[in-house]
């Protein structure tokens, strides 16, 4: 039997190449080993997204990016939360297992009152309930699909440790084994993508490429990359330059080494690495590009995979929900 791989996307806006190379492409690459469960956490989203217009709009815009990506709907289940409405049947049976102490020690929610004390407000300010029981609805994600695998960044971590709780002290009272315990599954790659000022790439630095732009503007932002002063006759160290980091993820090993040699060779200019840094990452993305374009120009074709998948997860919930029904006494 396949080991089942599961990982919820949350839909705010065009993901970056950090998206890519850390959670796409990791997880696509699971779908050929595991049963793979993936699904737009869309109420998740709506803890911090109340613009009715942009919300619906990036569903359709991040499952088109997916699918672009090369996800195969024939071969992943892609399925919208929303439309798999056990998730929140489980997350009521979770929420009378689940100690309000463990809510108050995550990271995002602690990270709020933090901020709020140092403003000098209130340290409620702000937090709404859908905040602070956002890794229970995470948990009821996980345990509803017997989920083996959360192929996530570093920063959910902690959620995964969270719901193995919840469904421990489920488990323990009832003396069975409602819930398999899951495992998060990180891949190297998730913690050394650089963005353009050398930080690691995120929304929140503002140093981000965006998966789906135009050639052009592509190329525009890989010139901006943050590099030393140095000049080209200069021999340069290829380990410490964010342009090659960064070229190391799009290059085949020939070129990688390839382009080693000329760095320590001296007489290359920044101009000419990061052409050559364009053309690798241009190789890979235009494909995925003309896709995106297409499937966004046939937007009822996106929303009928997603009803198609999340039929399907319905019917798998539908079971774990009565088995769960059945052992806490109310079916
Ligand atoms: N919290 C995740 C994020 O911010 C999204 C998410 C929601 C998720 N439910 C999940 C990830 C279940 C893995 C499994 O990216």
């Amino acid at each position: 039997m396949k080991k089942i791989a599961l990982t919820g996307i949350k839909p705010t806006g065009m993901p970056h190449l950090g998206n890519y190379i850390g959670a796409i492409k990791p997880a696509l690459k699971l779908t050929q080993s595991c049963e793979a469960r993936y699904f737009i956490a869309d109420y998740h989203a709506l803890n911090a997204n109340k613009d009715p217009k942009s919300l619906k709009a990036m569903i359709i815009e991040v499952a088109a990016a997916w699918l672009a990506a090369g996800l195969n709907p024939e071969e992943a289940m892609i399925y919208r939360q929303s439309l798999v409405p056990q998730t929140f049947e489980l997350l009521t049976i979770l929420l009378a297992f689940t100690p309000k102490g463990l809510m108050n020690r995550a990271h995002a929610y602690k990270a709020m009152i933090q901020k709020n004390r140092e403003d000098g407000n209130d340290p409620d300010d702000g937090v709404n309930m859908g905040l602070y029981t956002y890794p229970i609805l995470m948990a009821a994600d996980i345990l509803l699909f017997d989920t083996d695998f959360v192929p996530v960044g570093n920063d959910q971590f902690q959620h995964i440790e969270m719901a193995v709780d919840i469904a421990q002290s489920f488990n323990f009272v009832y003396g069975a084994e409602g819930f398999k315990l899951p495992q998060p599954f990180a891949t190297e790659d998730t913690k050394t993508l650089v963005g353009l000022d050398g930080r690691k790439m995120s929304k929140s630095y503002n140093n981000t490429i965006p998966l789906f732009l135009p050639e052009k503007d592509l190329r525009k932002l890989v010139m901006k990359i943050v590099t030393n002063s140095q000049e080209i006759h200069e021999p340069k160290d290829p380990d410490s330059c964010n342009v090659f980091s960064l070229y190391k993820h799009f290059a085949d090993d020939n070129q990688i080494a390839d382009l080693a040699n000329r760095y320590r060779a001296g007489g290359m200019g920044w101009g000419h690495a990061k052409q050559e840094l364009f053309e690798v990452m241009n190789a890979v993305l235009s494909p995925m590009r003309e896709n995106y374009t297409e499937l966004m120009q046939n937007q009822d074709q996106i929303e009928r995979i997603l009803e198609e998948g999340s039929a399907k997860a319905r019917e798998l919930a539908a079971h774990k929900i009565a088995e769960l029904r059945k052992i806490v006494g109310i079916d």
